[in-house]
């Protein structure tokens, strides 16, 4: 079977089902390449005796705005503990206090329940993971492959519908290869690297969104962009993030005068949910006419500080920032999709055999926010359930059996009609272009006209990317930017049809909530523009099959 990412979501997945079957997990970058290496605060769960799963669940659906499934909530909090037990099983250290697990607290949870190592938690949680796929004989870990589309009966025109593979571009050598399997997760993560500030790594590019729906599946809630409230503001710091577990630890927002600002918004103040914070800085810079607030955390004890935050302060005393004497300066950017390919409990998206863990996918869980540090316990907890899924089904023989009566094979990758590209400055400058859009008119505070503006936009680009795509071969970037231009009209389609404000979502032209609320839910669509097919080509016998067509110039 095929993962597709090796962030928590892929590489928790692929642990689970490697005693059953052969998995294949491909990256497009390094498999350490995501979002999970990156994160810093930890992973919510009740694991104090003070604590409790009503808390977490009420914390969750409080700060999701009226939007998450209860169900769904009540599913992943009763199911962390577990969750937690497996990862230390397979050697993960969280940070002790003695002989209890030491919790931090992030915006929004009213307990200490976030379990981390100091402040690089997705780091280690990574290298467990990755140590323990590498040692396994039924994992194979291929970097450098961007997969470009899914493929599935419906595509080829054949009944029942289901999953059959993906075409998969090498990095390395140019080549298109068809990948089939009767399973195929989508571990891709966000796509938040649709804004132009981001503390996402370049591939936050939402390519399990876009493919997904492309292949005929339902999206809900894109226009959730969940914005960090505390990136690092400097020229050469490229977005990096200030954990919340800063204001966790006593961390306050200033204004360049020095005074505070937080309690003017929400009684929690700098532990009001990320929505709120986020907002009331964009809010205080545009008042003041400020590039950015500070946060100051000074006035804890230099020691404690160097014991929980010993990334953040190497990263900030490269810029000459002393977080132990000085406020840092600090921006939001965006930093999380709450939206993405709808699932159910089980992982399971519109179309048989393909699954979406982690990032990618909307189980429900987030609502209009998502509550700090449920990301990572989120992919756990999803790839735990679609691996129990798929090694029921692969046991049954339900895969493999019905992707044998499949009349019509996949067909290899068909360059014939395409040429190399020739002008590469159409794809960078039409990705800075995207984003930059992104940023300005579906940012923090949106409104009615700037939605419209940006889908104008997004409807020349989509233009003009198709006719490129259409006639040249495909590289990873040009890939990504479909991928790009797709997730943005998603968001701004889904954003449009929000007539309120709610959680992450806030609109000048209508500013209050409204007394109903549910998802948004975005249907498959028929335009031609959405989707490519590659034309059938007779079909050579090996199960995993490399393109003919390599691409020949530069
Ligand atoms: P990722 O870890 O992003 O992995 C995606 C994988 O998919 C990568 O391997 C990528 O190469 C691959 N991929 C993507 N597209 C393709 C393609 N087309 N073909 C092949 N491979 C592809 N959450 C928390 O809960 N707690 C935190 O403390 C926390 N801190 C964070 C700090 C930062 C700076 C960031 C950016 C996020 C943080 N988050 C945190 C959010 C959380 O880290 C992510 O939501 C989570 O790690 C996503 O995991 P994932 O496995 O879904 O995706
Ligand atoms: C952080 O450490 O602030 C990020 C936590 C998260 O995104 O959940």
């Amino acid at each position: 079977m095929l993962i597709v990412g090796s962030g928590a979501a892929g590489l928790a997945t692929a642990l689970h089902l490697a005693d059953h079957l052969h998995v294949t997990v491909l990256s497009k970058d390094a498999i350490r390449g995501g979002a999970t290496n990156r994160a810093q605060g930890g992973v919510a769960a009740v694991t104090d005796g003070a604590d409790s799963f009503e808390s977490h669940i009420q914390d969750t659906i409080a700060a999701g705005a009226g939007l998450c499934v209860e169900e769904v909530v009540r599913f992943a909090v009763a199911k962390a503990p577990r969750t937690i037990d497996h990862i230390v099983g397979l050697g993960l250290q969280f940070d002790q206090d003695g002989a209890a697990l030491h919790l931090t607290k992030e915006g929004g949870h009213s307990h200490r329940r976030v379990l981390h190592v100091a402040d690089a938690t997705g780091a280690a949680i990574a290298k467990t993971l990755v140590e323990r796929a590498t040692a396994h004989p039924n994992i194979s870990l291929v970097s450098g492959r961007v997969a470009i589309d899914v493929i599935t009966a419906k595509k080829l025109g054949a009944q029942p519908n289901r999953v059959l593979g993906a075409y998969v571009y090498d990095c390395q050598t140019d080549a298109v290869e068809v990948f089939e399997a009767p399973f195929v997760v989508l571990a891709t993560g966000g796509a938040s690297k649709v804004y132009l500030y981001t503390s996402n790594p370049d591939g936050a590019t939402g390519d399990g969104i876009a493919m997904a729906w492309r292949a005929g599946c339902r999206v809900a809630n894109m226009e959730f962009n969940q914005f960090h409230p505390t990136c690092l503001f400097h020229p050469e710091a490229r977005s990096f993030l200030i954990s919340e577990a800063v204001r966790g630890e006593g961390g306050k927002l200033l204004l360049p005068d020095g005074s505070r600002f937080m309690d003017r918004f929400d009684s929690a103040a700098e532990l009001a949910c990320r929505d709120v914070v986020a907002r009331a800085i964009d809010h205080e810079m545009k008042r003041v006419g400020a590039p950015c607030v500070y946060l100051d955390v000074s006035h804890r004890p230099a020691h404690l500080l160097e014991k929980r935050f010993p990334t953040i302060l190497a990263r900030c005393l490269q810029f000459g920032i002393d977080l132990r004497r000085e406020p840092i300066p600090v921006v939001p950017a965006a930093h999380y999709t709450c939206g993405g390919v709808i699932v159910d409990l089980a992982s399971r998206t519109d179309i048989p055999g393909l699954y979406a863990v982690g990032e990618a996918a909307y189980t429900g869980l987030h609502g209009a926010n998502r509550l700090a540090s449920n990301s990572l316990l989120e992919c756990l907890v999803f790839a735990a359930a679609a691996a129990a899924d798929i090694a029921r089904r692969h046991a049954a023989d339900d895969g493999p059996r019905l992707v044998g009566t499949t009349r019509s094979a996949p067909p290899d990758w068909d360059e014939s009609r395409v040429s190399d590209s020739d002008e590469q400055v159409v794809i960078a400058h039409n990705w800075t272009e995207l984003r930059r859009f992104m940023w300005d008119y579906v940012g923090i505070v949106r409104s009615n006209k700037r939605l419209e503006r940006a889908q104008h936009r997004i409807d020349l680009l989509k233009r003009e990317i198709h006719d490129y795509y259409s006639r040249h071969r495909v590289s990873a970037d040009l890939i990504e930017l479909r991928n790009l231009v797709h997730v943005a009209e998603l968001i701004v389609r889904s954003a449009a049809m929000r007539r309120e404000s709610r959680g992450l979502h806030y609109t000048l032209d209508y500013p209050r909530p409204a007394a109903h609320a549910s998802p948004s839910v975005i249907y498959p669509a028929a335009d031609p523009l959405d989707v490519l097919q590659p034309v059938p080509v007779p079909r050579p016998p090996s199960r995993v099959r490399r393109s003919l067509a390599k691409r020949t110039g530069s």
